[in-house]
């Protein structure tokens, strides 16, 4: 089904390998700014997909337009054969794309286990704010989501700071906090904007390390917006980049390094 929307020869050649996400003509429109242009990307599940570019360039636009904060002028969002155009942030969390925002997101004044255990809502039948909504909710249930949380803190290796008020935590930590509360979701799919941003080299090659190990550990398939064209060179597959909305080139690390485009767009960039 998904061959017959989006079919042709390059893509037949790997139709062994699944698709998971499969964008097509994405344009929008901000006034006259055509912040996304005619954007087409496909992402095979496994696969780890950077999205570069200047700033500006359209990235997170990108991503609002897959996690449903905005909705396209043009074009579709397919993800596991079905389209999810037009559908609301929370439906397409529970259908299992989880993303993290290029400013951190979380609840400064909870402690690192409230601000996963909030994330958990959207997938189960009870709110975790259920006492203020008078929802009931099993205390077995209430285990089991607590036990799941404290996991995941120690999976990101956040497990010694549970009760730490997340705004006290380092922003490294933050960083990963936020990447534990989309895991909370249960994701396939996780969409990840700018994750190295603010942090010092080591800090990042350790963190690149991380994603690829939750990668493996949680089955997923992520899809990482990176300002720094260095950084993604190390871990991404293949690798997509944009300018001024536009994609202007996409293939392995190795293409895209010397993809004389590529280099043009981020020495102009520099220039400005
Ligand atoms: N909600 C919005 N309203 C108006 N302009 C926007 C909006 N969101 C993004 N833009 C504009 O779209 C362009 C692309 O932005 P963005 O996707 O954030 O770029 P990047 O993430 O690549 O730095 C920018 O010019 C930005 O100002
Ligand atoms: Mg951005």
């Amino acid at each position: 089904m998904f061959l017959e929307y989006c079919g042709g020869g390059k893509e037949l050649m790997v139709d062994n390998h699944e698709r998971i996400l499969h964008l097509e003509n994405l344009t929008i429109a901000f006034g006259g700014l055509l912040a996304v242009n005619d954007f087409s990307l496909t992402i095979y599940r496994g696969d780890l997909v950077g999205l570069i570019g200047p700033n500006g360039a359209g990235k997170t636009t990108v991503f609002n337009l897959v996690s449903g904060q905005y909705i396209p002028t043009r074009g579709k969002v397919w993800f596991d054969g079905r389209e999810i155009t037009g559908l609301s942030p929370d439906r397409i969390t529970a259908l299992g794309i989880a993303r993290t925002f290029q400013n951190i997101r979380l609840f400064g004044d909870l402690s690192a286990l409230e601000n996963v255990l909030v994330s958990f809502h959207v997938r189960t039948s009870y709110s975790f704010l259920s006492p203020m909504f008078c929802f009931p909710r099993s205390r077995k249930e209430e285990r089991r989501i607590r036990e799941e949380a404290y996991s995941l803190l120690e999976a990101v290796g956040l497990g010694n700071f549970a009760r730490e008020k997340a705004s006290s935590l380092p922003y490294g930590q933050q960083r990963r906090l936020e990447i534990a509360r989309a895991l909370a979701t249960h994701p396939r799919l996780l969409l990840l904007d700018e994750p190295a941003a603010g942090m010092n080299p080591q800090e990042t090659r350790e963190l690149m390390e991380f994603i690829q190990r939750i990668r493996r550990d949680f089955e997923l398939t992520i899809f990482l917006i990176e300002h720094d064209m260095k950084v993604v060179m190390g871990i991404c597959e293949r690798v997509a980049v944009m300018d001024f909305g536009i994609k202007i080139a996409e293939g392995t690390p190795s293409e895209i390094r010397n993809n004389p485009r590529v280099i043009e767009a981020y020495l102009g960039a520099e220039a400005q």
